[in-house]
């Protein structure tokens, strides 16, 4: 065979042309679909049920450990020998899916210029320039002042080196802006021992009237008021890959008569937490899927006032009113596990609208997101390595 017949055949035979999507799964154990990512994404080992295909040159190196179910790790297959480490693109440059892609997408300082900062001055003084930025994260940044919500304007994007960026002490706030990208990060602990968050109004991130908006392998805990309030019909969210924790008022969409909000929530982690999470007020378009609810002592993911929500494969633990709805909303919720749950659980109602008809994306299956989320939803390495 000529080598270019090789090549056509290898190409033509099933599965050797099969490649995972960007945040797609590509390995783990049990896993039997492609183990190669889509160019501009690189296969990278999470854990051993999960590799994922992150940002990144692809084909440069791969660490996907294919194991097997008694052994704990097996092989490790490095394709290229000139990379050593699984690199994101130099410049941490990704850009948002879901509903933050639509309407021009979700590119924060893509193209722009790359700074590094590891004080408050610093980090407020880029976060707040006009013009592109992609601002890098160096370690744990403590605001100068408690509570301090830099407002960060248009066209940037803010993500931790490694996986130890930190914003300790203060947030963020955006009020009509647009094209933001916050991922990689560690942010929170304003709290101020008052649970019900009536004592200060200190938001990890609080947007008004702000559009285009991408939070992403992020961790928020213990705020003074909320994690995350998306507020007076802020649209185009994305929030994928994050934890909330020990907290009380967790993430609000909202606060605002208009029905316009469009948010997608997805493969994110609910620890610890009471009301919030999310709390669905008046949204368009509310999609939640692959989120992993455990410990919430109120009530988990709430469609509010009158928004139309979808919400697939969720897996909900210890979670009192796991699914709420007011008579006025929108409900489609399939393929959920409840374990250890109390209180009550909405019935569908009305016909919920087809996330698949305006982006596409993957489900994972229930049973499989706890181990994926826990894995997953934080700052990782790759993503930004230096
Ligand atoms: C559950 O979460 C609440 C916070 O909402 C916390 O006070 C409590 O200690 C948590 N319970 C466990 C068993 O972790």
């Amino acid at each position: 065979m000529t080598k270019k017949l090789l090549v056509a055949a290898l190409l033509l035979a099933p599965g050797a042309i099969a490649q995972s999507p960007l945040y797609g799964q590509c390995g783990g154990i049990g896993w039997t679909g492609p183990t190669t990512c889509v160019s501009g994404s690189t296969c990278v080992y999470s854990n051993d049920y999960y590799s994922q295909c992150l940002p990144g040159s692809a084909g440069t190196t791969t660490t996907t450990k294919t194991t097997t179910t008694t052994s704990k790790a097996t092989t490790t297959t490095s394709k290229a020998a000139t990379t050593t480490t699984v690199s994101s693109s130099t410049n941490c440059q990704a850009a948002a899916h879901g509903f933050a892609s639509l309407n021009g997408g979700t590119t924060g300082g893509n193209g722009g210029t790359v700074v590094v900062v590891n004080n408050w001055a610093d980090l407020k003084k880029y976060a707040t320039s006009s013009g592109k930025y992609i601002i890098k994260v160096s370690g744990k940044i403590v605001a100068t002042t408690t509570g301090e919500e830099i407002p960060v304007t248009n066209d940037k994007t803010i993500v931790g080196i490694g996986s130890t960026g930190e914003i300790y002490g203060g947030g963020f706030g955006f009020k009509n802006v647009k094209n933001i990208i916050i991922r990689n990060l560690k942010i929170g602990n304003t709290y101020d021992g008052d649970w019900d968050g009536k004592t200060h109004d200190w938001d990890g991130i609080q947007s008004d009237t702000s559009t285009h908006i991408w939070v992403d392998h992020c961790i928020f805990e213990r705020g003074a008021d909320g994690l995350i309030d998306l507020r007076l019909d802020s649209n185009y969210i994305t929030i994928s890959y994050t934890t909330f924790r020990n907290h009380n008022k967790v993430l609000g969409i909202g606060w605002s008569d208009n029905v316009i909000t469009q948010a997608t929530i997805h493969h994110c982690y609910f620890q610890n937490v009471g009301q919030r999470n999310p709390s669905a007020d008046n949204l368009k378009y509310a999609h939640l899927y692959n989120n992993y609810l455990n410990n919430a002592t109120s009530y988990g993911h709430y469609s509010r006032g009158y928004t139309n929500m979808k919400l697939e494969n969720v897996y909900f633990e210890k979670v009192h009113n796991p699914i709420t709805r007011d008579s006025t909303a929108i409900l489609g919720a399939s393929g959920c596990t409840f374990v250890s749950c109390t209180g009550s659980t909405a019935a569908n109602s009305g016909t919920a609208f087809n996330p698949s008809s305006f982006y596409s994306y993957t489900l994972d299956s229930t049973a499989n997101v706890p181990s994926i989320v826990k894995a997953n939803a934080q700052p990782l390495a790759p993503i930004c390595p230096s």
